[in-house]
């Protein structure tokens, strides 16, 4: 008896074990399932998005590819010639020492302001440094560090660039720590170490007699840097060294953090997928800056109030010097306004862009929203930008892990007014009535912050946190946007001055392209011009005739080279890194063993003075005969197409097919004119 009960239980028992495992059997097969789900979204990100185009942009051409040795591709793509014997060359040229490490000094920075404010200011720390032989503490970003809610895994300068590389690669000019020592840091917890709130435009006298005495004292300055930069652009000749110095900061000592990287990478990857090169723009039209030059007017909605809003603001902070009204108008017609999107449209497709070009469009804010982006998608069928070619897992993943942000604004209780109007519904009156007042709703602003409270207050209101995060993002942004545009291969900025008048990020972007690789084309306009010709068209804007188109390619390709001339004199002075040349540039010479100088009399006077580049660097590879034809030749060679907005009808061959006609704006027009341009086009003759 007593056995049989023994062996059910024993049964029972068993059953228990076998369900048991089971169960740890399934949720097993559960989590690897969920592990291996993850596993292959992470790694293979790239193919499986590829394989299922996440992204909103679908590529789509129909004109045939240009072979590259055509006169027209070499036109809108190739080199630009004249500058072919222009290499990058950074390297001390003059007996140069080592660090003298006087490593009982420091200097410790903090840097305010927006990405080209950031960058150019971390060039200029450095030559500082080394001016007063001080160690170098990794300056601090405070952009991103007083921003609530950003990621703690990054922390201020680290999270926008690369430490260990920038410290690496300046070994040979100064020493550079992550932190202040201890017994320095305490001190500065304190406030007990002197500060100095330095200006835009410092000279290296100041530092050597204000500052220096300060350092030798108490072995450690603090920087403060809101402006900019803090050291004059223009250095006396014999600190030509410091200039040089400034531009291996900027091109090599400070690479992205590797995650950063390693998405305007992929981006850049993407872009170049269909085999095509592609246009970066950088409009530059954000709010500051046109509130700076008085060009509100040149829209005709909220953001005029906006502008002007922040003009006033400016004004009021003595950074503007003028009248709140001004005539937008007139500053536009003499260059001081961004060129609209439609504007660079027209002028991209009147150069021959076919309308299936890439164009990456850089840049988060373009003032006015995507609103102010729509011709331009009209002209150009592949406008994209960083958000058209990621996801957004892509881009949270750069940010890192962050605190879990809830919006606060507080939620107000409904007013007892409210209240007791609900009350009284309730209980008067016969049925059916209107429904009772909705409850109030607690006023808040969208993340932008722009347009809620224009028609309501004088005053802005105060950045939300996750404005504040949104901001510090932008870095992040802008710095994938500096990559892309850098590699592109052409260059269209729409601006090039920020909201203090001085030289933006499209200048940064320009100088590094002129360093890096002189040849890339950057188109450096002239506004005024621009303007004028915009003015001659604007009645007539779909009857473009040959005269017109002529002028402004004319115009284009001046502005690769004659542009370089205008920028050395007017932005140079105002920042070294967007124009570093001829300090960081030497000329190679080219093979036939003429001197450098005898080949390069086309090179603009201001590059001149480039000297000869060393022997390692090699000769010119190019072969003469390609020497002998210069973009003039390429320009007047093509008369082109003329089809700007509208289908090419029969043209001569594939060149100008290639370029012509295609629906690029066509949905601008009514078929009624459309008909009228292919009979115009018939009537003008098909010589072309
Ligand atoms: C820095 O060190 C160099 C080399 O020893 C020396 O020539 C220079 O005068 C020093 N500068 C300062 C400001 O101490
Ligand atoms: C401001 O406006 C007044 C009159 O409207 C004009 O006389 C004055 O020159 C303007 N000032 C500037 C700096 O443009
Ligand atoms: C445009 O006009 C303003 C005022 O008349 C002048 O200060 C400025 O230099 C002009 N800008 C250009 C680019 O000519
Ligand atoms: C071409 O257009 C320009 C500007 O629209 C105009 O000034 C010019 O007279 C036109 N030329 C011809 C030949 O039609």
């Amino acid at each position: 008896m007593k056995g049989d009960i023994g062996g059910k239980m024993v049964i029972k028992s068993k059953l228990k074990w076998v369900g048991l495992v089971g169960l740890v059997l399934s949720a097993l097969s559960l989590f690897t399932h969920f592990l291996l789900a993850r596993y292959s979204y992470t790694d293979d990100a790239l193919t499986e998005y590829q394989a299922i185009t996440i992204f909103s942009w679908r590529p789509i051409f129909e004109n045939a590819d240009l072979s590259p040795t055509s006169k027209l591709y070499r036109r809108l793509w190739g080199p630009v010639r004249r500058l072919k014997s222009l290499q990058p060359h950074a390297k001390p040229r003059q007996l140069y020492s080592v660090p003298v490490s006087e490593s009982n000094r420091f200097i410790f920075v903090r840097i305010r302001g927006g990405f080209h404010e950031i960058r150019s200011s971390i060039c200029d720390a450095v030559v500082i440094a080394r001016l007063l032989n001080a160690t170098l503490v990794i300056p601090e970003i405070q952009s991103t560090t007083s921003s609530k809610g950003i990621s703690a895994q990054f922390k201020s300068f680290a999270y926008l660039y690369n430490e260990d590389q920038f410290m690496a690669a300046l070994a040979n000019d100064i020493t550079v720590v992550k932190t202040l020592p201890k017994s320095l840091k305490g001190a500065r917890r304190k406030k007990e170490i002197p500060s100095f709130k330095v200006a835009n435009s410092q000279s290296p006298y100041y530092y050597l007699h204000h500052v220096l005495p300060v350092l030798k004292r108490h072995s450690v300055v603090e920087l403060v840097v809101s402006d900019g930069g803090c050291l004059q652009a223009n250095l006396p000749p014999d600190l030509e060294e410091y200039q040089r110095l400034r531009c291996r900061v900027a091109f090599h000592a400070l690479s992205f953090r590797q995650e950063v990287q390693e998405l305007a990478t992929k981006i850049l990857h993407r872009l170049r997928a269909p085999g095509r090169p592609f246009i970066a723009y950088d409009p530059g039209m954000t709010r500051d800056a046109l509130a700076y030059y008085g060009c509100a007017e040149l829209f005709q909605d909220v953001h005029t109030e906006l502008i002007q809003h922040r003009r006033l603001w400016m004004i009021k902070r003595g950074i503007v010097k003028g009248n709140l009204t001004v005539d937008s108008n007139t500053r536009r017609l003499n260059g001081s306004c961004p060129l609209m999107p439609e504007e660079i449209g027209i002028i991209l497709r009147a150069y021959g862009y076919s309308w299936d070009t890439i164009i990456y469009i850089s840049g988060g804010e373009v003032f006015g929203g995507q609103k102010k982006l729509i011709p331009f998608h009209a002209i150009f069928e592949n406008v994209v930008d960083r958000t058209s070619l990621t996801t957004p897992w892509e881009l949270n993943k750069i940010y890192g892990r962050e605190a879990n942000l809830v919006d606060k604004y507080p939620k107000t209780p409904p007013s007892a007014e409210k209240e007791t109007k609900y009350e009284s519904w309730k209980t008067s009156g016969q049925r059916p009535r209107p429904l009772p007042p909705p409850p109030a709703r607690p006023k808040s602003y969208n993340i932008e912050g722009w347009w809620g409270w224009v028609a309501e207050s004088d005053n802005e209101p105060e950045s939300t946190v996750i404005e504040l995060r949104t901001n510090a993002h932008k870095l992040l942004w802008e710095a994938i946007d500096y990559t892309v545009c850098v590699e592109a291969d052409v260059f269209v900025p729409g601006f090039d001055r920020d909201g203090k008048g001085r030289p933006s990020f499209a200048s940064l972007v320009m100088g590094h392209r002129l360093y890096q690789s002189a040849t890339a084309k950057s188109f450096m306009l002239d506004r005024k011009e621009i303007a004028k010709h915009m003015e001659e068209i604007s009645d007539h804007l779909y009857e473009l005739n040959q005269t017109w188109i002529k002028s402004v390619r004319n115009h284009l390709s001046k502005s690769l080279v004659d542009g370089l001339t205008e920028e050395s004199k007017v932005s140079k002075s105002l920042s070294f890194l967007s124009f570093p040349v001829p300090e960081c540039a030497c000329l190679r010479a080219n093979p036939s063993g003429a001197s450098s100088h005898a080949s390069t009399s086309q090179i603009p006077a201001a590059l001149k003075a480039a000297p000869s580049c060393p022997a390692w660097m090699g000769k010119d590879v190019t072969s003469h005969t390609e020497d002998k034809e210069n973009e003039d030749d390429l320009d007047e060679d093509d008369s082109g197409p003329l089809g700007l907005f509208f289908r090419q009808s029969g043209g001569s061959g594939n060149r100008n097919a290639a370029s012509g006609g295609g629906r690029g704006g066509g949905e601008m027009m009514s078929s009624k004119e459309e008909t009228q341009m292919e009979d115009q086009e018939e009537m003008e003759g098909g010589d072309r």
